[in-house]
């Protein structure tokens, strides 16, 4: 079955097409960097009207690209939530009515199931059970997942999500939106030694906490601007970001006895972090899986794959066109269970 998934969540349009027998066949992606970048942030009227804008151009290019007519769409995976309201609306209306219009099933997707499903996209896929590291602009949290839907959660953050600390970062320090990449590139350059910063809750359970790191930084900052020191602290910022969410990974394993670890979400594109995890997992004898780096990022491939999971269950949406900005992922169920309480 053809798969046709549709990411609008935030500030990235993203389409792609996945075949349930040959796999991901293509994907196109509008980001919307440019337009939010002299905000320093994502604003969300303007990110719908661009989603509005660009959706059906995006789909031509998709169908061009793959060499695909519409009427071989079969589905319509679109992004329910969470994410921003507006933006979410856009994918869905568009996503729905779409799939009405050609008489096929339309499926809302959870983003981060979406995102904790992309790896199973690799060439190296994961099998179930494993511990996985959400970790994006708005959410950081390890969860247990048993199966498609079967997610439990272990641990969060009390406070910004590790995607949003790496934004905030880069703010502070003069560096374009989104901040993660561009700290990530400064971070080469410098030495991760350079500065003592803390690790908040770094012993303590499994939940994070990332606004006092962030704070620090911006202290450090203050000391140390003009100093050409910038790519030290990037380093020592990134650093204990990473030691951070590793140390935190280890404990989810050792305290589930699972030996697989999937990290997925913008964050997980981070170099430093996938090097750390493959080095320090090793040791005690588990795995990190991850996707490829355009598939950590918002992107439509990944709603696709999760619409098809429930969709090869029987499971689709009636004709409401449903969003929901806020939605616990642990609210999820797996797919086999609907299909029959339906
Ligand atoms: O998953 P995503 O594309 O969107 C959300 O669902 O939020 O994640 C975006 C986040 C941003 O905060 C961005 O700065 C961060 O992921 N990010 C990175 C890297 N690439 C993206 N953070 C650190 N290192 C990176 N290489
Ligand atoms: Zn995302």
């Amino acid at each position: 079955m053809l798969v046709l998934g549709l990411e609008t969540s935030c500030d990235e349009t993203g389409l792609a097409l996945f075949d349930s027998e040959k796999g991901l066949v293509g994907q196109v992606l509008h980001s919307q960097i440019a337009l939010h970048a002299e905000y320093g942030g994502v604003v969300p009227e303007l990110a719908s009207r661009d989603h509005v804008r660009k959706m059906i151009p995006l789909l031509e290019t998709l169908l061009a690209q793959t060499n695909t007519k519409k009427s071989e769409i079969k589905a319509i995976a679109f992004t329910r939530g969470p994410g921003l309201m507006g933006a979410l609306m856009t994918g869905a209306l568009f996503g729905r009515t779409l799939a009405f219009s050609m008489g096929i099933p339309a499926i809302g997707v959870h983003h981060m199931e979406g995102h904790l499903l992309a790896p199973l996209l690799s060439d190296n896929p994961p099998e179930f059970p494993f511990v996985a590291l959400l970790v994006s602009g708005g959410h950081t949290q390890l969860m247990a997942a048993y199966g498609i839907g079967q997610y439990e959660l272990l641990g969060e953050s009390i406070d910004d999500a590790a995607g949003e600390a790496f934004d905030k970062v880069a703010k502070m320090m003069g560096l374009p939106y989104p901040g993660g990449p561009n700290v990530a590139r400064l971070a080469e350059s410098g030495d991760p030694q350079a500065f003592t910063l803390p690790r908040p809750m770094l012993h303590q359970g499994l939940d994070f906490s990332f606004s006092g790191m962030k704070t620090a930084v911006l202290n450090q900052y203050k000391k140390v601007q003009g100093q050409g020191r910038d790519a030290d602290l990037a380093a020592s910022f990134q650093e204990a970001m990473v030691d951070t969410l590793v140390k935190k990974c280890i404990r989810a394993l050792k305290q589930t006895s699972l030996k697989r670890l999937v990290i997925a979400g913008g964050v997980s594109a981070n170099q430093a972090l996938r090097l750390r995890l493959e080095q320090e997992l090793k040791r005690i004898g588990a795995t990190v899986y991850y996707a490829e780096p355009a598939l950590c990022t918002d992107n439509g491939a990944m709603i696709a794959f999760a619409g098809w999971q429930r969709l090869k269950a029987g499971q689709c949406d009636d004709l409401s066109v449903t969003t929901t900005p806020r939605w616990p992922m642990t609210e999820l169920t797996a797919p086999d269970v609907l299909a029959t309480a339906e």
